[in-house]
């Protein structure tokens, strides 16, 4: 194994600079005097982006054939950690074909707004799931020795201005909502590097973000690998180095790289940090370098690999029985996404395939005697009457209409937001046009993400698809005919309206920031907390077969903070064919701590059933599932009471449930003073029994003469409630107003509570 040490201590800080900046759009610089080469990196993350000649970020020049793998959109829905694992070995292997040392991805953003433009890239509006997937995916490319980029850390969960807005959101929101997917892959997987966001987060760039890159990615959660830049994301090149970034993306980095030996030389900069930037950095490039095995990168095995992860994927959101599609029944395919799917996202994940599987090549290729008509164009709203007249035609022939529907690329793509979440309107009109003279329509939608679908109740069947990959096609034909049997559960919500959704009001910013208002309730946490109802929950997901999840169990039901509880829960399939079912635990905080959403996922997982089999599944539920974060203690928390966890088949769908009992130790901090409230030192261990020996002796509401054992004073049980509700909220100093006590005695009982407090 290279000595990467040895070769640091041989480097002059010129050539140690040098290697903190990328030599062009794909490579690091080489320092051929001792050996050192140019290493290469290359987009994905759902196949290869190599780009042999002219390099660029936005997928504008062409790059290598490869395998255009389901979208992150598509992946997240499988909810199925094996199989993107065994995705990412696929992958490592194809960079290990074309000696590629990292595969920039996965993409974790958070889906905050149905809008943002990269959402298909993105997996999911959850961060557990998000980190779950990510993990798994990045242990399985780097099984193979080539590196990961995880992305893009932190906070880019739009499009609109993403190189200089600020995200203004609280610590809480950030560590619950846009931290756990890299810190659970972080500390699960250890992604060779991270690629730092273009955007600022409150008010300071990624790049050069001290508590982000040293504190939080390294020193909280053990970050051991480098990060990297966004291309194009540097701000200060000096400061990036102080604050932990490693390496400048893309070209062009010569005047930031003499910045940094001008900083060392001026005393600016501790020349300790460019050799550990450098010693990170190389230690990431050598590994993949020396454990190269090459090997072929065959695109016809990994395409099949690509129609079974879809297969896994396509979320069959409703059916009332037309689908499996039947022998012998005349279908009509509509919709020019049946003849050219919208397989992919556009901008720099964008793939180019080395082929690509159409829903009609499929048919054709397993002799199917389908009719099409186009009806509609598969890249622009377009209206076209005659073709609208064909297409309605064609239905009314045929005993099945599938109309091929989706989202043209122009609507969502890297580089900017979506306008809003609407279909193009000529083919809602067609849908519409067609349910009026055909009862059986199945609709089969491309999209990157959710669509608004008023028609959603004239149609027999829906099927997800999302941006599924270049085998699209045949998993189109497997699961429309039953060869497949759908297994995708959302993983976010479809909201009725884009109005509902809670990042709606201050989505997506002016030119300088964007607040996150809308706190921790994101996604289903919004639409669950406020019992909205939408049209698709996350987690919703059906199949040609049935499931029961039942008799949740726990192996205890009292908790402290050091314990791990075991809860297990039952999944029987319950039809007649073989399926698979997303078993989802949520975990439901009942202590009467306020802000709190609904609930929220902790574990899942994805059950393979024969007819009749019961499975049972079992999940580990330590403190940090039941805790928020709490800025008062900088650090997870939870409180002693009930909580419930939750367990069914989707977030509306939660078909058994147990309540555990939590005690912890853990107090909040409290510093007593005069405009503390009763309630305060009530739910404070340490102040609640001063304060509960105190008030048994006096009512401070009904004047210290009120006596408990005076009959007379007694307050009525519904007055003694009101009274006690009241003094929660109430201020110590008020003691003073309602004659308790005087200025004096209330500076003692104060300092005594304050002592208490302290030991
Ligand atoms: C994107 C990254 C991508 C990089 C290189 C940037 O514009 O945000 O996700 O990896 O370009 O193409």
């Amino acid at each position: 194994m290279t000595d990467v040490k040895k070769l640091i201590a041989q480097m002059t800080l010129e050539e140690k600079a040098s290697l903190l900046g990328g030599d062009d759009f794909w490579h690091t610089k080489a320092v051929e005097r001792l050996g050192i080469p140019r290493f290469m990196m290359s987009d994905g993350p759902h196949g290869l982006r190599k780009q042999d000649q002219e390099g660029d970020h936005l997928g504008i020049n062409d790059s290598i054939k490869a395998v255009c793998f389901p979208a992150a959109c598509a992946t997240a829905s499988s909810f199925d950690t094996d199989m993107i694992e065994k995705m990412g070995e696929t992958i490592g292997d194809e960079c290990q074909a074309e000696d590629l040392a990292v595969v920039l991805g996965p993409a974790v953003n958070i889906k905050r707004s149905p809008l943002c433009g990269r959402n298909f890239e993105y997996f999911s509006e959850d961060p557990y799931l998000a980190g779950k997937m990510a993990a798994a995916y990045i242990s399985g490319v780097q099984s193979k020795h080539v590196g990961t980029s995880i992305k893009h850390f932190a906070l880019n969960d739009q499009e609109t201005n993403r190189m200089n807005i600020s995200a203004e959101a609280s610590e809480r929101t950030i560590r619950e909502i846009y931290f756990p997917a890299f810190e659970i892959a972080v500390k699960e997987s250890q992604p060779k590097t991270v690629m730092c966001s273009y955007n600022k987060i409150n008010g300071t760039y990624s790049s050069d973000n001290e508590w982000l890159l040293n504190k939080v990615l390294r020193e909280d959660w053990g970050f051991q690998g480098a990060v990297m830049t966004d291309w194009g994301a540097v701000d200060d090149r000096v400061q990036g180095v102080k604050a932990g970034l490693e390496l400048e993306m893309p070209g062009n980095t010569k005047a930031n790289d003499k910045k940094i030996v001008d900083a060392v030389k001026s005393g600016a900069l501790d020349e300790k940090l460019v050799d550990r930037a450098v010693e990170r950095l190389l230690t990431v490039m050598y590994d993949h370098y020396d454990n190269r095995v090459g090997g072929t990168f065959d695109r016809d095995r990994d395409h099949e690999a690509a129609e079974k992860v879809e297969e896994n994927c396509a979320v069959l959101l409703q059916n009332n029985g037309i689908l499996p599609l039947k022998e012998g029944q005349k279908i009509a395919y509509i919709g020019e996404y049946a003849e050219k799917p919208r397989y992919q996202g556009g901008g720099s994940s964008h793939i180019n395939s080395s082929k690509v599987v159409s829903a009609l090549d499929a048919a054709k290729a397993a002799g199917r005697a389908v009719t099409y008509v186009k009806g509609f164009p598969a890249d622009k709203d377009e209206e076209n009457a005659k073709e609208l007249n064909k297409a309605v035609e064609a239905a009314k022939a045929a005993d099945v209409a599938v109309i091929f529907a989706g989202l043209p690329d122009v609507i969502e793509s890297e580089g900017y937001d979506r306008k809003n979440m609407k279909m193009p309107a000529c083919q809602v009109k067609l849908i519409e046009e067609i349910a009026k003279v055909q009862k059986n329509v199945v609709v089969v939608l491309h999209n990157g993400s959710p669509i608004e679908a008023p028609w959603a109740g004239d149609v027999a069947a829906i099927l997800e698809m999302y941006l599924g990959g270049q085998a699209v096609g045949t998993a189109e034909d497997h699961l429309l005919y039953g060869i497949a049997n759908p297994s995708g559960h959302l993983a976010e919500t479809f909201p009725m309206k884009l109005e509902d959704n809670p990042s709606y009001l201050n989505f997506p910013g002016d030119s300088y920031k964007v607040h996150y208002q809308e706190g921790v309730f994101v996604g289903y946490r919004y639409y669950d907390t406020k019992k909205m109802p939408v049209r698709w929950a996350f987690g919703h997901g059906l199949s040609y077969t049935t499931f029961e999840v039942k008799n949740l169990r726990v192996d205890k039901s009292e908790m402290t903070d050091g314990d791990v509880l075991t809860a297990s829960v039952d999944v029987t399939n319950t039809g007649s064919r073989q399926g698979k079912e997303v078993v989802q635990l949520y975990i439901s905080d009942r202590t009467g701590t306020t802000g709190r959403p609904e609930k929220e996922l902790k574990g899942f997982a994805k059950v393979d059933l024969a007819p009749g089999e019961t499975k049972t599944v079992t999940f580990a539920i330590d403190r940090r599932a039941l805790s928020y974060f709490e800025e008062r203690l900088g650090d997870w928390y939870a409180a002693s009471g009930t909580y419930e966890l939750q367990a069914g088949d989707s977030s509306d769908h939660i078909t058994a449930t147990a309540e555990i009992h939590f005690t912890t130790e853990v107090e909040l901090p409290l510093h007593v003073a005069g405009d503390t409230t009763i309630g305060q030192l009530l739910s404070n261990q340490k102040t609640a029994a001063v304060v509960q020996k105190l008030f048994s002796q006096m009512n401070p509401l009904g004047g210290q003469d009120a006596k408990k054992d005076d009959p007379d004073a007694r307050l009525g049980a519904g007055e003694e409630e009101m009274n006690k509700a009241m003094m929660l909220y109430m201020p110590l100093k008020s003691l003073i107003s309602f004659g308790v006590m005087n200025g004096e005695q209330l500076e003692g009982l104060i300092a005594t509570l304050n002592k208490v407090v302290e030991d």
